[in-house]
């Protein structure tokens, strides 16, 4: 059977990407970022996985307001970078794991969730700079295949924290009972603290940020338990992408142990972080 073997978790500031494109990242600005980087990728290294599930949500650029899932999955075979208006991103293509990501969706359905099932799709910058991150920037190949996951945080009514929680749950069943022996890590990403938007814009909370960060690993049943408006005052409205961290989580253990945790303010408007988690005693 597959084993998970990690759970991962990674804001994916669009300009992290920009940075990384442009060769920035040993920048004053960008350092202190990208110096927390590295013991992320060298715990990938270490690890060798065979399959990322990432759960993000898409920014507008492949979903418009017009089609919004609460939540999707992805069964392509391969996922293109999408432009975002800046350009084509010289990174490649996305092979996505079809099987595993169609074993979900029965997994899903089963357990009555009933996701969208997207056979194409272009993802953004929600998939693209965690992958980055974590994998580094490949020539040819991405050493992982992925299962996208989106998760709607963008159009209210969005799910519900303890929703996104129980789905990690799922996801943990889905990958155990898959035939075979596929190492699969299983990526959260947005957050942390950042808000784009109206009269907040630019409000961040390094404070609660770094709570978060706690509290993903050792109190997860404490941030299901909050509201989706904890979410927005806590983090900003679209620091609520931290919901889905919660879906990674709910698919680890209940008792982790941390790798690695990384935390810089700000990268863009946002409060950056990376954590990595294993399950106790794997
Ligand atoms: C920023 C952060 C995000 O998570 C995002 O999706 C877009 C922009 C930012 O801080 O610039
Ligand atoms: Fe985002």
């Amino acid at each position: 059977m597959a084993k998970l073997i990690g759970g991962l978790g990674s804001s994916h500031v669009p300009s992290i990407g920009l940075a990384m494109d442009k060769g920035l990242t040993g920048t004053e600005d960008w350092k202190p970022f990208f110096d927390g980087i590295g013991p992320g990728r060298d715990w990938i290294a270490a690890n060798r996985p065979d399959v990322a599930i990432v759960v993000f949500n898409d920014h507008g650029n492949s979903f418009f307001l017009d089609k919004v899932p609460t939540f999707a999955v992805g069964t392509a075979e391969r996922y293109d970078p999408i432009d975002e208006g800046w350009g084509p991103r010289a990174i490649p293509s996305f092979e996505g794991h079809a099987e595993l990501g169609w074993h979900i969706v029965d997994t899903m359905v089963e357990r009555a969730f009933d996701p969208m099932i997207v056979q194409e799709i272009e993802v953004d910058h929600g998939l693209q700079v965690p992958m980055e991150l974590f994998f580094s920037r490949p020539e040819k190949q991405w050493p992982v295949k992925v299962v996208p996951i989106f998760v709607n945080v963008i159009q209210y009514p969005v799910p519900l924290p303890s929703r996104c929680h129980a789905l990690g749950k799922v996801l943990r069943e889905a990958i155990e009972s898959y035939p075979g022996d596929d190492r699969v890590v299983i990526i959260g990403t947005g957050g942390l603290s950042h808000q784009l938007q109206g009269s907040r814009a630019g409000f961040v909370n390094p404070e609660a940020d770094r709570q978060f960060l706690n509290d993903i690993a050792a109190d997860p049943d404490k941030l299901a338990a909050m509201s989706r408006e904890d979410y927005v005052r806590l983090f900003g409205s679209e620091g609520a992408e931290l919901m889905m961290w919660l879906v990674m989580r709910g698919a680890m253990d209940r008792k982790v142990e941390v790798r690695h945790e990384h935390y810089y303010v700000p990268a863009s408007m946002t409060g950056a972080g990376m954590i990595v988690l294993e399950n106790l005693g794997a």
